[in-house]
C-alpha cells in the first residue's frame, strides 16, 4: 500500500498503491480545464468535465469495463470513459442533448459510446441485469414551482429549467421518488460487487437550504442490496459568488456538489 506498483490482487482498478491511497480522499478540489468543445456542450447547462469524469471512472473501474449514465445529458460520463479506455452506455429524455455528445465524439475524435434516447424507467429494460462495472450519473435538478417567485429571476429563465425536458413541477417528494426508482433499477444493471457514483447539488431555494444529497443517500440506503460508502464533495471551482442576502441575511454561495458512492452487495 501506498507504493508505486500496481496489486494484482487489484479486483477494483488499474491503480497502483499510492493512486489508490490518493483516490479516497473525500474531497475533489482539482480545477478542471474549459475544454472538450465545452461552449457546445454547455448549452446544457449541467454538464460536468469530462476529465472528472474520467478520474471517477478509474477509481471503480478497470481497462474496457462497461459505465452506464441513465442520466447521460451532453455526455460528461460516456467522454471521460472514452478518455480512459472504459466502454459505457447512456440513456437521455431529451434527443438534443443525445446529438451535442454525439457532435462533441466527432470534433474531438473520440470513440462515440452507445446512446439510447428515451426515459431510463423504460429504456433500461433493454439493458441486461448485472451486465455493467460501474454506474456514473448526474441526477436531474429538482423543478421547483416556487422557483418562479425566487428573486433570481436569471435562474429561472435559464437552461437550467429547459435542459431537464421537465416542464411539469414536481414536489420534492415526487422528484426523490423518481430519483429512487430510476437509481433503483439501475442498479439492478450492476455486477455484485460493483459501484454507484451519483452526483447531486444540493439547493437554497426559498430562504431554506434542501439538503437534497443527505435526503437522497438515505432513501437509496433503504434500497435492499446497495450500501452507501461514501460522499465525495466535488468543489466546482468554476462557480461565481452570490451577495443574495447582503447585507441583512446569510445566504451561501453553492461551490459544491455531492457523489454519493453506494456498493452493490447482495450476497
Ligand atoms: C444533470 S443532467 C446530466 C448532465 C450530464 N452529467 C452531462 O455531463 O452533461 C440530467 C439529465 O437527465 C435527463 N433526464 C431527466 N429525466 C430523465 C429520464 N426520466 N430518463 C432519462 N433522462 C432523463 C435530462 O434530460 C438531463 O439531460
Amino acid at each position: 500500500m501506498g507504493s508505486n506498483k500496481y496489486d494484482e490482487r487489484n479486483t477494483v482498478n488499474d491503480l497502483t498503491g499510492s493512486e489508490w491511497k490518493f483516490s479516497t480522499k473525500t474531497v475533489i478540489n482539482k480545477p478542471y480545464p474549459i475544454n472538450m468543445q465545452h461552449k457546445l456542450r454547455s448549452e446544457h447547462g449541467g454538464q460536468k468535465p469530462p476529465e472528472l469524469c474520467e478520474d471517477l471512472i478509474k477509481i471503480f473501474t478497470k481497462r474496457n469495463d462497461l459505465v452506464l449514465d441513465p442520466f447521460m445529458g451532453v455526455g460528461g460520463t460516456l467522454l471521460g470513459a472514452s478518455l480512459c479506455d472504459r466502454r459505457a452506455i447512456g440513456i437521455d429524455i431529451n434527443s438534443r442533448w443525445i446529438e451535442i455528445y454525439k457532435q462533441v465524439t466527432e470534433l474531438e475524435n473520440l470513440q462515440e459510446q452507445v446512446t439510447m434516447e428515451g426515459d431510463s424507467m423504460v429504456k433500461l429494460d433493454e439493458i441486461e441485469n448485472e451486465s455493467v462495472d460501474f454506474i456514473l450519473t448526474d441526477v436531474p435538478y429538482w423543478n421547483i414551482d416556487t422557483l418562479k417567485k425566487t428573486r433570481n429571476k436569471k435562474i429561472k429563465q435559464s437552461k437550467l429549467n429547459d435542459f431537464e425536458n421537465h416542464t411539469q413541477q414536481q414536489t420534492k417528494e415526487e422528484w426523490l421518488e423518481e430519483m429512487v426508482n430510476i437509481l433503483k433499477k439501475s442498479a439492478e444493471k450492476l455486477k455484485e460487487g460493483k459501484y454507484m457514483a451519483v452526483f447531486i447539488g444540493d439547493v437554497y431555494r426559498e430562504k431554506q437550504y434542501h439538503f437534497l444529497s443527505a435526503e437522497l443517500g438515505l432513501e437509496l440506503s433503504k434500497v435492499e442490496g446497495l450500501t452507501m460508502k461514501s460522499n465525495i464533495i466535488w468543489v466546482d471551482n468554476s462557480k461565481s459568488l452570490h451577495v443574495f442576502g447582503y447585507p441583512r441575511a446569510y445566504v451561501p454561495s453553492m461551490m459544491h456538489q455531492n457523489i454519493l458512492v453506494f456498493r452493490k452487495e447482495t450476497i
